[in-house]
């Protein structure tokens, strides 16, 4: 997907109220604290420069998923405090996100200040982009901003909606994510090798031919290879398996050998007969895993050829682990793959979620070119969607 749309640079917004939408959708622990706050740090080029030129900045974001309701555990009160701290002034929470509170914190908020609405997902009518409810944040700002990467395959009332009413623009993150994506579809550096892991086929599918149109080897890996194994008459013990999709997954193998794409799956198996983290590992070749047994993890040998492939590649684009990497002893293939791509020269985008929490958690993250903050919206932009919070903004 091709976009040229305005940014935070295109519009003058000096003394303007302006409401930004960000994805501040972090994970926390029990007690609340933000475990990983990346995706707030991610916002602060785009606030920052507000901020300096001079705009009143109302900030807006969902937080899990609360149903329309308000529940103090989907507060964005944690983030109002951790935004405080990096900015190094307050940001005041208002206790509503239409209600009295936020209307007043916003009709009052000054030129150089940031303030925070509740969680816009309090209200239903957010994911069903009601335009009243959208119209009603539009009246409080006279611009729009996304910066919502992570958001942007949803059209909801915060991240499309809003931009019927006001001048609509991206931030810097959406400007980032979209740019360094973007050229890596449209012009990679070749070879372009995708890796493409995680559980289920039904969730790939449009991704992986998608990439067979653009991409020179196509690297299947995590539970989703189970299905293509058995799908080509292998045995595949107790492992993932969705019979539904066989067609589509021959369908896959076909069209990347008529394409001349080289499409690698698995050779070998680390497989063990339960699923848990302190199963015992044992390895078996691809396509014969003996009844009982369920593949947790891709073999050393597929490590191997996975690695090679890597090894020379221009570009590499990385979604979904290679096994069960929660657990230390099936860990190892998907660990292996970020090694693979640390250590290559290659040009590295990690889609965000599962791979991306993989590559922290490994500690290869500044050994990435980029590590998406966006999951499912990543996919779909791999996918070639369009994502409806970059589409409704004003192009250039
Ligand atoms: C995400 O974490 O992928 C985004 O914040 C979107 O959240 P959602 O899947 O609940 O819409």
């Amino acid at each position: 997907m091709d976009y040229n749309k305005k940014n935070v640079e295109d519009i003058d917004v000096n003394g303007k109220k302006v409401i930004v939408r960000c994805d501040f959708n972090v994970p926390q622990d029990e007690t609340g604290r933000i475990t990983d706050d990346k995706r707030i740090v991610a916002a602060l080029p785009t606030i920052k420069y507000l901020l300096e030129h001079k705009a009143a900045v109302i900030l807006c974001s969902h937080l899990g998923r609360p149903k329309g309701e308000f529940k103090k555990k989907y507060s964005l009160a944690p983030v109002a405090e951790r935004l405080s701290e990096l900015l190094k002034q307050e940001v005041k929470l208002a206790k509503d996100v239409i209600g009295p509170d936020a209307k007043a914190l916003a009709a009052a908020v000054q030129p150089g200040q940031a303030i925070l609405l509740e969680n816009v997902r309090f209200h239903k009518e957010e994911e069903k982009n009601d335009p009243t409810f959208a119209k009603e944040l539009a009246d409080m700002a006279e611009i729009y901003v996304n910066d919502a990467f992570g958001t942007a395959h949803r059209a909801h009332a915060t991240t499309a909606g809003i931009a019927d009413y006001l001048p609509a623009v991206c931030g810097y993150l959406i400007s980032k994510e979209i740019s360094i994506m973007g050229k890596a579809l449209a012009n990679p550096a070749r070879p372009f090798v995708a890796i493409l892991g995680g559980a289920k086929v039904s969730d790939k599918i449009n991704v992986i031919n998608n990439l067979i149109d653009k991409c020179d080897t196509v690297i299947i890996g995590g539970g989703m290879a189970y299905t293509f194994s058995k799908a080509q008459g292998g045995s595949i013990g107790t492992s993932l398996c969705e019979e539904d999709k066989f067609d589509l997954a021959l369908g896959l193998l076909k069209k990347a050998e008529e394409k001349g794409v080289k499409l690698l799956l698995p050779v070998d198996t680390v497989c063990a007969d339960h699923f848990a983290a302190d199963a015992v590992p044992s390895v078996c070749e691809a396509g014969k895993i003996p009844d009982g047994m369920m593949g947790l993890d891709i073999g050393p040998k597929t490590v191997e050829l996975f690695s090679q492939a890597v090894a020379d590649a221009g570009t590499v684009v990385w979604n979904g682990p290679m096994g069960v990497f929660e657990f230390d002893a099936f860990a190892i293939g998907t660990k292996a793959v970020a090694k693979a791509i640390a250590g290559s020269k290659a040009i590295s985008i990690i889609g965000g979620g599962d791979s991306a929490a993989a590559v922290e958690k490994l500690g290869f993250a500044d050994k990435m070119t980029h590590i998406s903050t966006g999951g499912g919206a990543s996919l779909e932009f791999l996918e070639g969607l369009e994502l409806p919070g970059i589409a409704c903004l004003n192009d250039k």
